[in-house]
């Protein structure tokens, strides 16, 4: 079964949490999609966590492409919503529905997200005109750190609280079939969960949410330096890494490997023929 918006919204009305989590290549979306996951974000995080960047202001449209049809090869079951990067909709109406098309046409992606909330219901409205499925993205919103001076939790002063409250309503009534929340504080999650009918999938945002999302490499302990509060270490992956670095490396310099088992065999009488024909002795 593939996993849709539909699916996602029949979750949230029979009380199943969604599941979500990040990927930006095939191996890892295959290995997410055969554990089940309901959904793969191809987040525009891709450009901390895969090109070095401090934040996701210098993502392109080409790299959420090129990341983006690599997950949707390894995706059989889960529903892949692809992030439109920096100014890939802020732009204009007609820009937001071209490069969401692409996302969808070349990327294979099965629904976009889009950071924002009422400044963006014209795009949210425009791309689900156009049959595309929209996924909103409100709260700390990484493409507005400039704005918030760091990625700081939103939505803690009554004002930012009622403006969230606000913000999730325009979204789904721009036609939004989900929204992420991401480091709301819990209560106000919970609260906005109960107002809307769409599903909300929460990153920093308690447990109340109707599904989690989670970027892989905070979960699996892949994040060097600062990793978020609400970022569980599930596994520690990072540590697996590096024993096995250290083991290849320590072998390979010593000559254990490769072993037998990693080699390819000649036939002795061909071996013998090239080294008489060399003036060798076998
Ligand atoms: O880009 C991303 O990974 C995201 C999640 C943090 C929700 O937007």
């Amino acid at each position: 079964m593939k996993h849709t918006a539909a699916t996602l919204l029949a979750q949230k009305q029979s009380g199943e949490k969604i599941t979500m989590l990040t990927a930006y290549d095939y191996t890892t979306a295959r290995i997410e999609d055969e554990c089940g996951v309901n959904a793969i974000l191809v987040g525009d995080s891709l450009g901390m966590v895969m090109l070095g960047y401090d934040t996701t202001l210098p993502v392109t449209m080409e790299d959420m492409l090129h990341h983006t049809k690599a997950v949707a090869r390894g995706a059989e079951h889960a529903f892949v919503v692809a992030d439109m990067p920096f100014l890939s909709y802020q732009t204009s109406v007609y820009d937001a529905v071209v490069n969401a098309g692409r996302l969808i046409k070349e990327g294979g992606a099965q629904a976009v997200k889009l950071e924002g909330g009422a400044a963006v219901c014209k795009q949210i409205n425009a791309i689900v005109e156009a049959s595309i499925p929209v996924v909103a993205h409100i709260g700390m919103t990484p493409q507005s750190v400039n704005v918030f001076g760091g990625f700081k939790v939103q939505g803690k002063s009554y004002e930012r609280a009622v403006q969230l409250i606000e913000d999730a309503h325009r979204v789904q009534e721009a036609g939004a079939c989900a929204v992420v929340l991401e480091c709301v504080p819990a209560k106000l999650a919970e609260q906005i969960t109960k107002e809307l009918v769409i599903p909300t999938i929460g990153i920093g945002a308690g447990n109340a949410c109707d599904g989690q999302v989670l970027v892989y490499q905070d979960m699996l302990g892949l994040t060097t330096g600062h990793t978020p509060k609400f970022a569980k270490k599930f596994a520690d992956a990072g540590k697996l890494m590096r024993e096995g670095f250290a083991v290849y490396i320590d072998e390979t310099k010593s000559g254990v490997f490769p072993e037998q088992e990693h080699c390819f065999q000649i036939g002795e009488d061909v071996m013998e023929r090239i080294l008489n024909e060399r003036g060798q002795q076998s």
